[in-house]
């Protein structure tokens, strides 16, 4: 559910029409809904019913400090991958020790910007790793509150380049080579053992796979139990999938309801952290876009808009479908079928193909579960400024980011002497 619906055949977000903030800020423009963001937060927070957890937001989803703050708010913490997206969060005014801190790569300066701010757990990928927190660590001082993230194995039934969670993607240890890893950073000084974790994948529209990845997780647990390792939390990432089409993913409740009814199995009692992204902030955003011209193909027609591949890359990269519709629904227009295309200069760059689309040049189009791996995936290719952020909130909406100028693009590049 969301809050983006038709009055009098015109497109609101909340209580404020779309056109009326293409005429102000102009387009494309990426707009979110703060009540629907309220709203997919809470049904992430609510199924626990007093069960001790924490909604870790996914930060690379959207990081928008004003998206940030709202969540913070609401009682959100925050799944980074980034010394970028820890500043974020603090920007945002989050508390760093409601942050963990994923991610295969994570550099000496970030891990030593982490642990001097004090962020919840960093989750483990490698022993490499493990060995370079450990030794930071001990050179602040301190000790590194750690999970080790598990690679389980599990077939997530995704698209492949957003699988996480198969023996032969990058992510994790191998939950065969965990117990070994567990023991020697036991033994490290700077590191304090409090978790484990796992992520199998992103846009899952089913909860087994989620569950047989919790169950070989909690196998691990146990063995490291017997061995006199006992951790208190359990994070078990993001990756509930939302519908952008006809997909039918479980609701929040469902998912959540499927993994408590694991952990009673087991006799779990650990605190869990979810890491969602997509779930939350996905149907709280649109792209706004204009349409420039409607060119007639031989075969068919082009809606060519004034967003492009560099604004919203997922159907160039994944052949992502998000739906498109129009903002002013004229009732006595025909719709024809066309390709919604941007202007850059490839044609890898469209937004939609083939669909039925009543617009003329000059309409404006919303492109539809964008808030997520919208913004934060675009670039400047074709020394195209990215596009502005709004945020409504009832009947009002604030510029939460100013659109780019071209000269601001350059601003840091130099010309020879
Ligand atoms: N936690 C970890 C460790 C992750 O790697 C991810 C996503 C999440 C949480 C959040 O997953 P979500 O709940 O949003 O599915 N750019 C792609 C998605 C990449 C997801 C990467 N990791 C897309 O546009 O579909």
């Amino acid at each position: 559910m969301d809050h983006f619906e038709y009055r009098q055949n015109e497109l609101f977000a909340e209580g404020v029409s779309l056109a009326s903030i293409a005429a102000e800020v102009g387009t494309p423009c990426y707009v979110y809904s703060r009540a629907t963001l309220e709203r997919h937060f809470h049904a992430f927070d609510a199924p626990f019913n007093g069960l001790a957890h924490s909604i870790c937001y996914a930060v690379k989803a959207n990081g928008n400090i004003a998206v940030l703050q709202v969540l913070d708010q609401m009682g959100a913490g925050f799944d980074i991958v980034s010394g970028g997206e820890l500043d974020r969060v603090i920007a945002a005014g989050g508390p760093p020790n409601r942050v963990v801190f994923s991610g295969v790569g994570k550099s000496i300066e970030e891990i030593r910007h982490a642990l001097r701010r004090g962020v919840r757990a960093l989750s483990v990928e490698s022993e490499p790793e493990l060995q370079r927190i450990n030794e930071i660590a001990i050179s602040l001082d301190l000790q590194a509150s750690v999970a080790i993230r598990i690679n389980p194995d599990v077939d997530p039934r995704t698209h492949p380049y957003i699988a996480t969670g198969l023996r032969g993607d990058k992510f994790g240890v191998p939950f065969e080579d965990a117990l070994a890893l567990y023991q020697k950073a036991s033994k490290m000084s700077g590191i304090c053992l409090t978790g484990i974790a796992c992520h199998i994948g992103s846009q899952l529209t089913e909860v087994e796979p989620f569950c047989d990845a919790l169950q070989r997780v909690l196998d691990v647990v146990d063995e490291l139990h017997k061995i006199g390792i006992h951790l208190t939390h359990l994070d078990l990432g993001g990756g509930l999938g939302i519908q952008y089409s006809t997909e039918n993913p479980p609701a929040p409740q469902q998912y959540i309801q499927a993994l408590i009814d694991v952990l009673k199995t087991r006799e779990c009692n650990m605190h869990v952290t979810l890491e969602p992204g997509r779930a939350i902030v996905g149907n709280a955003g649109v792209l706004l876009t204009k349409v420039e011209y409607i060119k007639k193909g031989p075969d068919k027609n082009f809606a060519i808009v004034d967003a492009a591949m560099n604004d919203l890359i997922r159907p160039a990269l994944y052949e992502a479908w998000h739906d498109v519709v129009e903002v002013n629904k004229t009732v006595d227009r025909d719709s024809q079928k066309c390709d919604v295309v941007g202007p850059v200069c490839e044609s890898g760059d469209f937004l939609a193909r083939d669909r039925m689309l009543a617009i003329e040049q000059d309409d404006l189009v919303a492109v539809r579960s964008a808030g997520a791996y919208g913004f934060v995936m675009s670039s400047n290719y074709n020394a195209r400024p990215r596009a502005a952020e709004v945020m409504v909130d009832g009947d009002a909406f604030h510029v939460i980011r100013e659109r780019e100028s071209t000269t601001s693009l350059f601003s840091g590049e130099h010309l020879l002497r």
